[in-house]
């Protein structure tokens, strides 16, 4: 069985982070912090995998650049198999810890503590003592606080939506899970000068990561860039429920075609991101022929559990005149159409012009400049 230490220099070397971080990574083993229960994803599926019945796969996996589940459910054994925590994929890992631009000294708050591998890299960064991480989940805080016990980070179990006043100033603020409004109290318990660094995303696109920067006036605004896929905080989750709750065969809809193919509204990064700014509340979900990914026939429904309102809209090969039914109070292929018009005719901006200005009022989200709004 190859050593942890193998596997960890080879992660390393894959995930190559830079010198400033190379170290850290060397010294922060994240087989500590993986529990002995894990799943892996693989397509759609999560395989269980447990330390006791498959050392070498579980160590192998724990030094792979994939993220591994480590609760489902919140817990709860009678789920749907929703992932609710897991070890972040390393190279994300890495680029956020970049992003956040960390040096010793620096007091840090992180929100989702997860396994607390994030959470011992930035203690080892800026150094003991300095670190806060909030969990909302009290089984996962109390699994992470006892991988972390030596490690001078301060585990608290709660919402992290709110931050953690006692332990403020932070000069970082740091979550590692996604959030559709940033909280103001990460921005009021951050120093001017300081940044918040979170993975940002829509029902419609998750998402990007954002980096603002908090002025001297209280406010904080930054850019979006890079593809980062995170699960939601708790509070902030766009709601479950599978196609056949949603679309039923009772309900009535109009039926229009268009010459709109979903392809580049549905699969390119910036356009979907642009679409999720501009239609709140609006999820997809791409549905083959007999389940067969890449079948020339399929269906992509639009759905906003809100209001309950659902369109379809159907691929075949051939002419581009595809088939468009919409049930309830919003026209969300409408809607969609529209905003993805609207990304075309402002020049097909990408992500990262986008940004977001974080106020005791809420956040307000621009392109390339604070006064040009985008919703
Ligand atoms: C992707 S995992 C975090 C990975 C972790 N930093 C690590 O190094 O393993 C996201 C975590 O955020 C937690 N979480 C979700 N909503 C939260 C909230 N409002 N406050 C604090 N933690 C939250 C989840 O329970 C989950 O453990």
């Amino acid at each position: 069985m190859t050593s942890a230490e193998d596997l960890r220099s080879r992660l390393v070397e894959e995930v190559s982070p830079s010198s400033t971080w190379r170290d850290t990574f060397m010294r922060v083993p994240r087989h500590h912090f993986v529990p002995d229960r894990i799943w892996v994803e693989s397509e759609d599926d999560l395989t269980p995998l447990t330390r006791v019945e498959d050392p070498e796969a579980w160590l192998r996996a724990c030094y792979s650049d994939r993220p591994l589940i480590t609760q489902i459910d919140d817990g709860d054994a009678n789920g749907r198999g929703y992932r609710s925590s897991s070890a972040s994929m390393p190279s994300i890992v890495a680029m956020m810890l970049e992003a956040a631009d960390l040096a010793a000294g620096h007091r840090v708050l992180e929100i989702g503590t997860g396994t607390g591998w994030n959470a011992a890299l930035l203690a080892d960064k800026v150094g003991r003592g300095n670190v806060t991480s909030v969990e909302i989940d009290p089984a996962v805080a109390r699994q992470a606080e006892e991988a972390l016990a030596g490690s001078g980070v301060h585990v608290v179990t709660g919402d992290g939506e709110k931050g953690y006043p006692p332990d403020a100033p932070y000069d970082r603020v740091l979550a590692t899970a996604a959030v559709q409004r940033v909280s103001y109290a990460w921005v009021e318990q951050t120093s001017p000068g300081g940044r918040v660094v979170t993975p940002w995303g829509t029902s419609f696109h998750n998402g990007t990561l954002l980096r603002l920067q908090v002025e001297a006036d209280g406010t904080a605004s930054g850019r979006f860039g890079g593809n980062v896929g995170f699960m939601w905080v708790r509070g902030q989750r766009t709601p479950h429920g599978s196609l056949e709750d949603r679309v039923r065969p009772e309900h009535e809809y109009t039926e229009t075609s268009t010459d709109l193919h979903p392809y580049e509204p549905i699969s390119d990064f910036d356009a979907s991101f642009a679409i999720g700014l501009r239609v709140p509340g609006m999820k997809d979900l791409l549905v083959f022929d007999d389940d067969v990914p890449g079948n020339p026939n399929y269906t992509v429904y639009l759905m906003d559990p809100g209001s309950g309102s659902w369109a379809s809209w159907r691929v075949q090969p051939g002419p581009h005149d595809y088939r468009v039914r919409q049930h309830g109070p919003r026209r969300l292929f409408d809607e969609l159409a529209e905003a993805y018009s609207w990304w075309r005719k402002a020049g097909r901006p990408e992500h990262t012009r986008f940004g977001v200005t974080v106020t005791p009022e809420g956040q307000r989200v621009w392109l390339d400049a604070p006064g040009n709004l985008v919703s």
